[in-house]
C-alpha cells in the first residue's frame, strides 16, 4: 500500500516536472503523445533515464516495443512482484487502463510512440551503476557459453529481426527479466524460444551477464 502511494506520488511529481501537456512548436507529435500518455513519468524523457529499475526504451525495436506494450496492457506480461508486492507491470497497466477496463491508448498511438522511440539514441551505460570488472568478464564468458548471441547478437547489439536489444539496458532490469523468463513468470510473446538457453544459466551467471550487458555502449551501432 505504501509503495503504491509513493509510486503514485512519484508519478504526479514527474508529470509536474514534465510540465503541461501542451506541445512545444518543435516537438515531434509522437513525443507529445509519449508525454500525454504518461510514459515519460516512468520511462524518462526521450526514453532514457527511466525511474528506479524501469527499462530504457530509446533505440529499442519498434515492433518489440509495440508487442510488449500491448501484452502489458492486456495482462499477458505480469512479472515478479516489485517493492509494493504487486507484479512489476501493474503500475504501467493502471496508467493505461481505467478501472472500468477502458484502454486509454489506441493501437495506432502505441505504434507512433514505438516508431519514435526506435529512432532515439539509446541510453548511455550509466556511470551510477557500480559494476565489478570481474563480474563483467565472467558475464562476457557466460553470454557466449549460453549462446545468447545466436538471437541477441554479439554483445547484445545485433539481435535477430524484431528481437530486443539487450545491450546497455539497466542491470537490475536485465536480472529481473532473465530470472522471470527462466522461472516462467514471464511467458508472453516469443519468450519461449529462449527458455532452453536460459534454463541452463545459473543465478550467478545471470548476475554476471547483466553486469556485462549493462556496460555496453550501443551508440556506435
Ligand atoms: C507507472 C509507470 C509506467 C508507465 C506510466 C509506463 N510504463 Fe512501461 N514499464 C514500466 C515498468 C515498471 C516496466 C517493466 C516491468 C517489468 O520489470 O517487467 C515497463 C515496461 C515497458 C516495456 C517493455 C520494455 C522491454 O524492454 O521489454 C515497454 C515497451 C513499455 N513499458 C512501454 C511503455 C509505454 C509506451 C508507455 C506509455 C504509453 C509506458 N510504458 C508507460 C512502467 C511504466
Ligand atoms: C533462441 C533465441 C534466443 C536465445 C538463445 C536467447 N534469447 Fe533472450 N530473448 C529472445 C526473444 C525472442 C526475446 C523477447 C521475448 C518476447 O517476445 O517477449 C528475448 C528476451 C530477452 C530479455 C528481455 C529483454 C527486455 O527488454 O525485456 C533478456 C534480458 C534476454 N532475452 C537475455 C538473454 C540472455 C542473457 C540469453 C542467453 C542466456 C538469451 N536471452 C538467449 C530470444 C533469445
Amino acid at each position: 500500500m505504501h509503495g503504491r502511494r509513493s509510486l503514485a506520488r512519484g508519478l504526479a511529481a514527474c508529470l509536474l516536472l514534465a510540465g503541461p501537456a501542451t506541445a512545444k512548436a518543435t516537438e515531434d507529435p509522437a513525443e507529445t503523445l509519449y508525454r500525454d500518455k504518461t510514459c515519460i513519468a516512468c520511462h524518462g524523457p526521450k526514453g532514457v533515464e527511466a525511474r528506479l529499475v524501469f527499462p530504457s526504451l530509446a533505440g529499442q525495436n519498434k515492433t518489440y516495443i509495440y508487442n510488449q506494450t500491448r501484452d502489458i496492457i492486456g495482462g499477458k506480461r505480469l512479472g515478479s512482484p516489485d517493492g509494493s508486492g504487486r507484479p512489476a507491470t501493474a503500475g504501467m497497466r493502471e496508467a493505461l487502463v481505467a478501472p472500468n477496463g477502458e484502454v486509454r491508448i489506441s493501437d495506432g498511438e502505441i505504434r507512433r510512440i514505438a516508431a519514435w522511440l526506435e529512432r532515439l539514441p539509446p541510453a548511455q551505460p550509466s556511470n551510477r551503476q557500480a559494476v565489478d570488472p570481474t563480474a563483467v568478464e565472467a558475464g562476457r564468458k557466460a553470454y557466449k557459453k549460453r549462446k545468447c548471441q545466436i538471437c541477441h547478437g554479439r554483445d547484445g547489439r545485433r539481435p535477430l529481426k524484431r528481437y530486443p536489444f539487450i545491450a546497455g539496458q539497466k542491470k537490475a532490469y536485465l536480472v529481473r527479466q532473465m530470472t522471470d523468463i527462466k522461472a516462467k513468470i514471464r511467458t508472453n510473446g516469443k519468450t519461449g524460444v529462449m527458455r532452453a538457453s536460459i534454463r541452463q544459466t545459473t543465478a550467478a551467471e545471470i548476475e554476471a551477464i547483466a553486469a556485462y550487458l549493462s556496460r555496453i555502449d550501443r551508440s556506435g551501432n
